[in-house]
């Protein structure tokens, strides 16, 4: 089976095994397979946050389990949103934001699912999903069981999470709750000043304004391969800040506990990559964080590409640039 439909950068690698997961009650029957073919099961989403760069051994499983609820909480205000780990994120935003709820209007128009959202800790304009985040329904391929883990102990921190590391071959996401509130609440840190007419924007207002910012800045996938940010913006020390800003006074960065978080794109926009195409990819024109895929079938010129951004911002400014999709196959 191609899975070129089911990566955002359209790489046209395949699987052993395939299938798509609607039901939860059908894992039973997976793992079943899995035993009997002694194989390994790897489950994706939408495919926008992976780097697919060969063909994958075993069974690759469609996250497409599907439900909303929406749960009046303790006090009349409070909502407990839960998610199938298959629906579509932008469109649970946008359900969330028309019922007049505050939690995740910052993170609107962000490509994949509900389930692949913790899994690294979506993030945009100010607010990560952890901060809603309430609890993850997971199955646990070794036990068979499903339970539900606090968002406390799923070690969240900048596109991090135990889902990538320690969990990543064990804990299948079925389920997320939010927490979401009818009390106005708007997250504005990201925002200038002259942003929104009042100074309390409606959960809709911010979903709209993030929409069109990212609408400006941000391929649509369906129209261009890629994953998003192609990069994690590097936390440094306050020493390699300020080597670098002595060099580079209009450095892009941003205070993160006692280290400080370099804007990525500013970094390779700085070394010159912006806008130029390559071999069939290329780095976007409107936001140098973001590598895209015009016509290749294969990873393989992307990852020549990516090598050569991260050996050029390191002998320019001597910071590593970690990549922020996961590889696959
Ligand atoms: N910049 C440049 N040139 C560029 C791109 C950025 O100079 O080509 C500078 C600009 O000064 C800009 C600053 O870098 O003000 C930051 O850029 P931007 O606001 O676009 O955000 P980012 O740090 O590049 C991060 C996330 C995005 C998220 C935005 C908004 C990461 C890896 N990326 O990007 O997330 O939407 O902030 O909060 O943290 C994603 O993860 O796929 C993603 C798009």
């Amino acid at each position: 089976q191609s899975l070129k439909h089911y990566n955002s950068f359209g790489f046209d690698y395949s699987a052993e095994y395939f299938c798509i997961l609607n039901d939860q009650a059908e894992l039973f029957e997976l793992m079943d397979f899995v035993e009997r073919n002694r194989c390994q099961l790897t489950m994706i989403g939408a495919g926008s946050n992976l780097v697919l760069k060969g063909d994958v051994k075993g069974l690759v499983v469609v996250n497409n389990l599907k439900g909303r609820k929406l749960i009046v909480g303790e006090s009349p205000a409070d909502f407990t949103f839960e998610l199938a780990a298959g629906e579509v994120w932008h469109d649970a935003v946008e359900y969330s934001v028309r019922q007049g709820l505050y939690g995740i209007e910052n993170l609107a128009l962000i490509p994949g699912t509900a389930g692949a959202a913790p899994v690294q800790n979506i993030g945009a304009y100010g607010v990560e999903i952890k901060d809603a985040l309430l609890e993850v329904e997971v199955f646990d391929i070794r036990t068979r069981v499903f339970s539900w883990v606090s968002a406390l102990d799923c070690d969240f921190s900048y596109r991090e999470s135990r889902f990538k590391h320690e969990w990543k071959d064990s804990h299948i996401v079925t389920k997320i709750r939010l927490k979401l509130s009818t009390v106005v609440n708007p997250k504005l840190s990201y925002f200038s000043d002259s942003a929104f007419d009042s100074l309390d924007p409606s959960a809709l207002e911010i979903f709209e304004k993030v929409s069109t910012i990212r609408r400006e800045k941000l391929p649509d996938p369906k129209r261009l391969g890629n994953a998003g940010s192609f990069f994690k913006n590097p936390i440094v020390t306050d020493r390699v800040y300020q080597d670098i800003k002595k060099s580079y006074p209009n450095l892009v960065a941003y205070p993160y506990g006692v280290s400080w978080k370099l804007a990525a794109g500013w970094l390779i926009d700085q070394a010159g990559w912006k806008g130029k195409c390559v071999d069939g990819v290329g780095v976007y024109d409107k936001q140098a964080l973001v590598l895209v895929n015009y016509d290749n079938k294969v990873a393989d010129n992307l990852l020549a590409l990516q090598d050569s951004i991260v050996t050029d911002v390191q002998q320019k400014f001597d910071v590593v640039l970690e990549r922020e999709p996961i590889a696959l196959g």
